[in-house]
């Protein structure tokens, strides 16, 4: 490998993710997306809720029953020159830590915004969670062929409600049936929208110039509209910097309808264009730049039992610097150990396939047998630890309680190990025997009950717990620990990894607690 070819296949890498709330139309751009790389040949497929036809991202037999995504799946696929890598998150309202921890895996964002009802719930979470690392934010106004809010408002709300300033790149005309395309800011020209045309690439009718007379020919007084509205929207609105774009400050936003097939190229050349390629990593002792030819990557999930043919569990490996070659040996960092990769895995809209060679901003699959954790580093010897790679304090407890209670080992060494994989929180109060599982979306604790049973034998069921909010807790004065220790025990537990964790039975108890104990860190995330 040559140094000019590592860094010809960093230059052409883009990976990123996709943040929404429930119903906003993530699995329908994704769909589009997939298109446009022609990885399926007719959209449609990657998800039909009532058709019977499944995503190609569906995997798990529960997201099968259920018509949801449950896991993350990883897509590439060629676009503009580029290769681009697209980690698909749980779509469903009952995300899970694994959606969050995706986050931190990627490059850059789309963030799709459903034109018709604004910044919802959902994507506020997410777009915390890119703040961890000011990952650069794209944004697709989505449903343009309904009736949506005016355009200004929604830019106004994104930019109060979300702190980030807004570029518009494209602008609509009209919505709803009177849909007519929209105006290209930085190419100077009008793209035509034509309805029923969405699981095609269309020719686009595209008129050059916004003061062509063919634009009043085609759409009568909208086009003065238009342009008055422009002159608005250009004195209120920001210019594209692609430097405040690269610090997560500025998104430029793209208008479209996923479901029409309309827009969502402008977003892939945008994507193309400006998005970072593979960015470099901190460790704990230095920062890893792509370009290095020594490979390294981190584990971000851990997925079990994605395919019923191979019945193994996949760690997803984020690959940071250099190149995997097939049968390469690395260094797995937290067991110390020299491993050999015969077989590492890449997600081509779902099909496993054995992959020769991948590079930076890419992610392949080892398989794992127990021994791989979330957060684990793999390097070609160096000893470090790739950092950034979080717990998210659950926000759904439950007691676990088992039919039988002759299982309480199988049901804890189960437990830790789901939690290890990520699946699942698992906490142990110091003041008693119970076992409490954290979530942060409501569908984990099904998967949890589901594997348990059928990974280690284990008939378990949920009771309800007075639990609502849960806080790794350090202090440096081992003085102040020790006193909150003694007066604070009836609501200290361990975690999974035996971690010091506040498991608050409301937030103002969390807040008192904070209070009361200033020596005390109380922590929303925690490193692995
Ligand atoms: P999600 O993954 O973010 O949850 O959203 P998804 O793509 O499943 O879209 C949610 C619903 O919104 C779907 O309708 C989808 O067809 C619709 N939708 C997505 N993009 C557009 C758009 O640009 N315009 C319009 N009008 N609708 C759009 P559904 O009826 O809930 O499901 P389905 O039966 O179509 O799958």
């Amino acid at each position: 490998m040559s140094n000019q070819q590592l860094q010809q296949e960093i230059n052409s890498r883009r990976t990123f993710a996709i943040i929404s709330h429930p119903d906003a139309g993530k699995t329908t751009i994704t769909e589009k997306v997939l298109l446009f790389g022609e990885l399926i040949q007719k959209a449609g497929t990657v998800k039909g809720k009532k058709s019977g036809q499944y995503a190609a991202s569906d995997w798990m037999e529960m997201e099968k029953e259920r018509g949801i995504s449950v896991t993350t799946s990883v897509m590439q696929f060629p676009y503009n020159d580029c290769l681009v890598n697209l980690l698909d998150t749980p779509g469903h309202e009952d995300f899970s830590e694994d959606t969050y921890r995706t986050l931190t895996a990627v490059d850059s964002c789309l963030m799709v915004i459903d034109a018709a009802k604004g910044v919802e719930e959902r994507t506020i979470k997410l777009m915390e969670v890119t703040r961890l690392r000011d990952t650069p934010i794209l944004t697709f106004m989505n449903k343009m062929d309904r009736d949506i809010r005016d355009p200004i408002d929604l830019l106004d709300e994104v930019e109060s409600v979300l702190n980030i300033a807004c570029a518009p790149i494209t602008w609509p005309i009209g919505c709803g049936k009177e849909f007519k395309g929209v105006y290209h800011l930085q190419r100077d020209e009008i793209i035509l929208y034509k309805s029923g045309l969405g699981h095609t690439i269309q020719d686009l009718q595209v008129i050059k110039g916004l003061n062509n007379p063919e634009l009043d020919a085609r759409i009568g007084s909208l086009a003065d509209e238009l342009r008055e509205e422009l002159e608005l929207v250009q004195g209120a609105s920001h210019e594209f910097d692609q430097e405040l774009f690269l610090k997560g400050e500025l998104t430029p936003v793209f208008f479209g309808t996923a479901l029409g097939n309309f827009g969502v190229d402008h977003m892939l050349d945008g994507l193309t264009a400006w998005a970072p390629t593979p960015q470099p990593r901190d460790t704990n002792t230095r920062t890893v730049l792509p370009s290095e030819a020594g490979f390294t990557g981190f584990v971000f999930k851990i997925q079990a039992n994605m395919d019923p043919k191979h019945r193994d569990r996949v760690a997803f490996l984020r690959i940071c610097s250099g190149k995997y070659e097939k049968g390469m040996k690395m260094r797995h960092v937290r067991i110390g150990k020299e491993v050999q990769i015969s077989h590492a895995l890449t997600f081509v809209a779902g099909d496993r396939e054995h992959v020769e060679e991948a590079w930076p901003g890419d992610i392949i699959g080892l398989h794992n047998h127990g021994t791989i954790k979330i957060g684990d580093t793999f390097t070609v010897g160096e000893d470090m630890q790739f950092s950034g790679i979080p717990n998210f304090a659950p926000e759904l407890f439950r007691r676990i309680r088992l039919r039988d209670p002759l299982k309480q080992k199988q049901l804890l060494k189960g437990l830790v190990q789901l939690s290890e994989e990520g699946a699942v929180q698992v906490f142990r109060p110091i003041d008693s025997n119970d076992l409490i599982v954290g979530a942060v979306g409501i569908l984990q604790f099904d998967v949890v009950v589901h594997r348990l049973k059928s990974e280690y034998n284990v008939d378990a069921m949920y009771e309800s717990v007075n639990v609502s909010t849960a806080r790794w807790v350090y202090s440096d004065d081992s003085k102040a620990m020790a006193e909150f220790k003694k007066k604070a025990s009836q609501n200290l537990a361990l975690d999974g990894g035996d971690n010091l964790t506040y498991i608050a039975p409301t937030m103002v108890n969390l807040n008192l607690s904070m209070e009361r104990y200033p020596k005390i860190q109380f922590m929303k995330t925690r490193e692995h």
